[in-house]
């Protein structure tokens, strides 16, 4: 290790005794990946919502991602691409974020007595966010793996079975709340934080803030029953053959070309 990077380590300055200008540059990476995860939550929620115009509309826009519009065969392994940078995105953003969380019981209880005694609703949206945020390493994680490792599995019947008979409605529907809160108040502390909009009054970003997690939420219940809808639909048989692959071949026939 060079020396200089020793002393900057040890004392957090550099050695002309300036201040580091590291925690500065993890301050821009850690608003970065969670700009770009909450932007891809807005167009994840509308994507998954197109089957709110119908079974067909969800499965052209899940071949889509497939690359029906350009290749000749679907490729599922495209949206194993994208799920896998979303993974990076996701764990760079957690890792970096951790830095921020109280790291012993000591820290919590000052966190706590201060959040009490400044009665500042953004040290406590600050709080809510942590939380949240703690809560994503565990549900955002399950969901993820499965896009990553079953990409062929995306469909309006595909995806119902998903929700009814394999049981990922009680999944999706901790993590409709704990991400469009996180992801809102996310938003509204990088528009504090950077100076984003500053022409807007605070309580005009707080009512944004608002409205945005009261529509994705709505927005996501509305597609969580369609969901379920369709699933509960499928009746199946015990013992019959009416399994995730059935599914695939049914949406393959019924929207598909048949393959
Ligand atoms: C590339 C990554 C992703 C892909 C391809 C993807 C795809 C999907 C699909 C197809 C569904 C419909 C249900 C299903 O088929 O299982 C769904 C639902 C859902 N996803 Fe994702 N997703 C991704 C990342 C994420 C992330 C990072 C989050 C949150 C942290 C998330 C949160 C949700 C939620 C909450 C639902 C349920 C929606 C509702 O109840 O209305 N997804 N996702």
């Amino acid at each position: 290790m060079q020396e200089e990077k020793i002393i900057e380590g040890y004392l957090g300055i550099t050695p002309e005794r300036k201040l580091s200008k590291i925690p500065a540059r993890l301050d821009f990476w850690q608003s970065a990946t969670g700009l770009f995860l909450a932007l891809f939550m807005i167009a994840h929620m509308f994507f998954v919502s197109s089957i709110l115009l119908g079974e067909s509309a969800m499965y052209k826009v899940a071949k889509f991602f497939e690359g029906s519009a350009f290749l000749e065969h679907n490729q599922p392994y495209l949206v194993s691409i994208v799920a896998f940078i979303v993974i990076v995105v996701f764990v760079a953003h957690a890792f970096l974020a951790l830095r921020k969380f109280p790291i012993n019981y000591r820290q919590f209880k000052i966190l706590k007595a201060h959040k009490y005694v400044m009665h500042h609703s953004d040290t406590s949206l600050w709080f809510l966010q942590a939380l949240s945020g703690f809560a994503l390493f565990f549900l955002a994680s399950i969901h993820l793996y499965v896009m990553l490792v079953q990409p062929d599995t995306i469909g309006p019947n595909t995806s119902a079975y998903r929700f009814v008979h394999q049981h990922y409605w009680l999944l999706y529907i901790v993590l409709l709340f704990v991400v469009e809160i996180h992801a809102s108040v996310g938003l509204y502390r990088l528009c504090v934080k950077w100076g984003w909009f500053e022409s807007l009054k605070l309580s005009t970003l707080r009512t944004i803030k608002w409205i945005m997690s009261i529509f994705f939420i709505a927005l996501g219940l509305v597609t969580f029953s369609a969901y379920v809808k369709i699933g509960l639909s499928q009746n199946i048989v015990p013992e019959s053959h009416q399994t995730m692959q059935f599914f695939k071949q049914y949406d393959a026939i019924k929207y598909g070309k048949g393959n």
